[in-house]
């Protein structure tokens, strides 16, 4: 039977975000803020068509939101660039792979990840999630390491560029000078996993962890991801950010924070959200 059909089978013909696998990689109202993102956009450019592209996709939950967005905010009209690898990325230690063979454990993100991605269960699950969503014609696929895919880009242009590939110190870098080049005047530059911002976190401690994805911060004692920190600061300073998103927005050559708050709250149907998001407030 082929993937797709078993896809289809234990998902009942619904997109398909396993907790095993960890579907949702972001936490759920980050997804929220995203779609308030997309609602502001449309105002801005009032009718015309959204150009997303988006750095790291694993199995479509924020592609999905993209998308639920254009079709809430902006007349359907638009489409979303998804750069992934969709092949393993991290460096797990052998011990710990050797662990695949048995159950994961529920709590490793690194291994789920690295299993899924080298049996081919990620982009197959992409490629079905994006299928049932309806969103063939509106979804570019770009599958190559970002690096290469956004140096290949030359003069495209796009509304809106989120960031959400590797965290590691290095490729955060990369994508945010990148990002910067390809957003037009008035676009957003965006991201995930800015637990903590530079300013708030043990900065010596931060700008030496140069490999490292996450890590905790020895001032707070609290998770993070100290590329995302660094890069995210180096490139904008303090940037406006909900709840470990962050968004900046390009006015002439330079990048202002943007308010979100106001904007409307919506859940996508795919994204289980339990808690009350009545209101959008900037978090640091
Ligand atoms: C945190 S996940 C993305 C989650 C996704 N945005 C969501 O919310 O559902 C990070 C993704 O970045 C991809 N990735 C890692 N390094 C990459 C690279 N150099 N180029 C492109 N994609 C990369 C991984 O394959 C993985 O799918």
């Amino acid at each position: 039977m082929s993937l797709d059909r078993v896809l289809h089978a234990l998902a009942g013909g619904k997109p398909y975000f396993p907790t095993g696998l960890f579907g949702i990689q972001s936490a759920p109202e980050r997804y929220i803020y995203m779609q308030a993102t997309v609602h502001l956009l449309a105002q801005i450019r009032r009718g015309q068509p959204l150009r997303i592209l988006e750095i790291g996709s694993w199995v479509g939950a924020s592609a999905l939101t993209w998308l639920d967005a254009l079709d809430r905010y902006a007349e359907g009209k638009g489409e979303v660039w998804c750069c992934d690898l969709w092949e393993p990325y991290l460096e797990v230690p052998p011990e710990r792979a050797a662990q695949a063979l048995g159950p994961l454990p529920a709590e490793d993100v690194g291994l789920a990840m690295d299993v899924a991605a080298r049996a081919g269960v990620a982009q197959a699950l992409f490629d079905y999630n994006v299928a049932r969503a309806g969103a063939n014609g509106r979804v570019v696929q770009l599958k190559s390491d970002s690096g290469k895919v956004l140096a290949s880009l030359g003069g495209e242009q796009f509304d809106l560029v989120y960031i959400d590939g590797d965290h590691r110190m290095g490729a955060v870098r990369r994508d945010i000078a990148e990002a910067k080049r390809l957003v037009r005047r008035g676009g957003i530059v965006c991201g995930d996993d800015l637990e903590h911002q530079l300013h708030e976190v043990d900065e010596a401690f931060a700008r030496a962890q140069t490999t490292a994805d996450w890590l905790v911060d020895p001032k707070s004692g609290q998770g993070y991801h100290p590329g995302v920190t660094v890069a995210v600061a180096e490139g904008f300073g303090r940037v406006s950010a909900y709840g470990g998103y962050w968004l900046m927005r390009r006015v002439g050559d330079g990048f202002q924070p943007v308010d979100l708050t106001g904007r409307p709250v919506h859940v996508p149907a795919h994204v289980p959200v339990d808690a009350d998001f009545s209101k959008l407030r900037p978090t640091i």
